[in-house]
């Protein structure tokens, strides 16, 4: 692939920007600057530099943020600085279908929720691991605002009706993990769904955390507002 193709692809904006930042000498390979912008590189792996800051060719983006508290996941925010300010310019830029799109959040969580939230530029991954059909079990850390008890845990269990649906949306797993803590799994999404849920059986929820989506758990070192790419073994984890 030519070299003004691969940074083109991978967000460093318009074919004739990465030219330019080619001819330009801000492109290097292997600590060689390269200022042809039509040398051909095999991409797979690739890792170059622009302006010293190192990239990895990735096909396709697909990320985990650890998502900090105050920040909303869309791009036109209305109260609180967007999740896509936390992510470097060319993830926010990554042409798709010829247009620029960047990475999209697969699905979304409330300006107050924080952990882990996953970003691809793969509309296909997003479509599968939000549709109710595959199950994908999300955990949440759930902090109280009254004690939780063993009555409230059963009720998440069983099923609780939201006031815009009339069938009961129910937890596939619910534990206290403390006087006001509760270990909540979700294999859906509704809006505010955790919320609305704790809210139907008499308590509040006055934080959470999501820690886990399938297989894939937060790491302890990825800290608010950090992200890092996925490998393959961690969308092992996410395959229903
Ligand atoms: N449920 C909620 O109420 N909020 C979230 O952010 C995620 C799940």
């Amino acid at each position: 692939m030519q070299l003004q193709d691969l940074l083109f692809s991978q967000g460093f904006g318009t074919r004739r920007v990465c030219a330019g930042l080619i001819q330009q000498g801000h492109v290097s390979v292997a600590g060689e600057t390269v200022a042809d912008a039509t040398a051909d590189f095999e991409p797979a792996g690739l890792l170059f530099r622009v302006d010293g800051v190192e990239w990895q060719y990735h096909e396709r983006a697909y990320l985990m943020l650890h998502k900090p508290a105050g920040t909303e996941c869309s791009r036109k925010p209305s109260a609180y600085p967007s999740i896509y300010t936390l992510l470097p310019a060319p993830l926010r830029q990554r042409p798709q279908k010829g247009a620029v799109q960047g990475v999209q959040a697969v699905g979304r969580l409330d300006q107050d929720t924080t952990g882990l939230l996953l970003l691809t530029d793969d509309g296909q991954f997003i479509h599968r691991m939000s549709s109710p059909k595959h199950h994908v079990p999300k955990v949440y850390e759930v902090t109280l605002k009254h004690a939780g008890d063993e009555r409230q845990v059963q009720r998440l269990l069983e099923g609780v009706t939201l006031e815009d649906d009339p069938r009961p949306v129910r937890a596939a797993a619910c534990e206290l993990a403390g006087e006001k803590q509760l270990r909540l799994t979700l294999t859906e999404g509704k809006y505010h769904q955790v919320k609305r849920m704790v809210a139907a059986v008499g308590n509040r929820v006055e934080a959470l955390h999501r820690s886990k989506i399938g297989g894939l758990a937060l790491p302890a070192d990825l800290l608010p507002g950090q992200w890092r790419w996925l490998g393959p073994a961690d969308l092992d984890t996410l395959r229903p």
